[in-house]
C-alpha cells in the first residue's frame, strides 16, 4: 500500500518513487550536484549512473513495504511531468511506544524561494500524521543553513537541542540543530 502512496497539493504531486524514475532522479542529482553538496554524505560511487539508481529504487521499495521510511518525490504538476524537483523521505521509522521518525527534504535549486518545499511538507506531513500514525517526526539541519531552518519554524517545528559533530556530511562532522514536530491527534 506504501508504494503506491500519491498526495497532490495545489502545485506539486508527491508520488513513491517508482521503478521508472531512475533517469529522473539521476538527471535531478546530476542538475544539483553543487547545490545539495554541503547536505550530503560521501557519496557511492556510480552516483550517475542508471543502474545505481535502479538498485537504490528497489531498495526504497523494501524499505517503504516494511515500513521503514515513506520517501516521496515532487513534481511539478502541469510541469515537466518526467522532472523530479525534490524529495523528502521519513526515514528511521520507529513503532513501539515512539511512533517517530527523521524527516530530510532537497529541493532543485531553480525552484527554491517559491514556497513549493512547504507546500509538499505540509501535505507529507499530514499523511504522516493521519495515515502513517507517526507521533513525533525530527528534522535537524545545519546552523549555517537558514533556509531550512525558516522553513521548519515556518512549519511548527521547534528547536529542541543542539548537537556537536552530529552527521558527516561534505567531508567533515558536522554540528546541527535538532527540532521536532508532535502530531496533536494521535492518542
Ligand atoms: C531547504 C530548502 C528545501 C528550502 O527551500 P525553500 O524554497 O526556501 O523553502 P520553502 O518552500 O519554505 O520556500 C520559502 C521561500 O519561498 C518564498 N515564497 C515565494 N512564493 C511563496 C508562496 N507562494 N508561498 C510560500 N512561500 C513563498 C518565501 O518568501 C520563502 O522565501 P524566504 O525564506 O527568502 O522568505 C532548499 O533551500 C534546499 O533544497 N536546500 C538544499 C538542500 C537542503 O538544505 N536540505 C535540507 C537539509 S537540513
Amino acid at each position: 500500500m506504501a508504494n503506491g502512496v500519491v498526495i497532490e497539493t495545489g502545485r506539486l504531486r508527491l508520488t513513491v518513487p517508482q521503478s521508472d524514475h531512475a533517469a529522473a532522479l539521476r538527471d535531478y542529482m546530476a542538475r544539483n550536484r553543487e547545490h545539495f553538496a554541503p547536505y550530503l554524505p560521501p557519496l557511492p560511487d556510480g552516483l550517475h549512473t542508471l543502474e545505481f539508481w535502479h538498485e537504490r529504487l528497489v531498495a526504497w521499495r523494501e524499505e517503504s513495504a516494511s515500513d521503514q521510511s515513506l520517501r516521496l518525490l515532487l513534481i511539478e504538476r502541469g510541469g515537466d511531468e518526467r522532472m523530479v524537483i525534490g524529495d523528502c523521505a521519513f526515514t528511521n521509522i520507529v513503532r513501539g511506544p515512539f511512533q517517530a521518525c527523521h524527516l530530510g527534504y532537497k529541493l532543485d535549486r531553480q525552484f527554491v524561494g517559491r514556497g513549493l518545499m512547504r507546500e509538499a511538507l505540509e501535505g507529507a506531513i499530514g499523511h504522516a500524521f493521519h495515515t502513517l500514525k507517526l507521533h513525533r517526526i525530527m528534522a535537524n539541519y545545519q546552523p549555517t543553513n537558514e533556509r531550512s531552518g525558516r522553513l521548519l519554524r515556518r512549519l511548527g517545528f521547534t528547536i529542541e537541542g543542539y548537537a556537536r559533530d552530529y552527521l558527516f556530511l561534505n567531508g567533515a562532522w558536522r554540528d546541527h540543530i535538532l527540532t521536532s514536530l508532535v502530531n496533536p491527534n494521535l492518542r
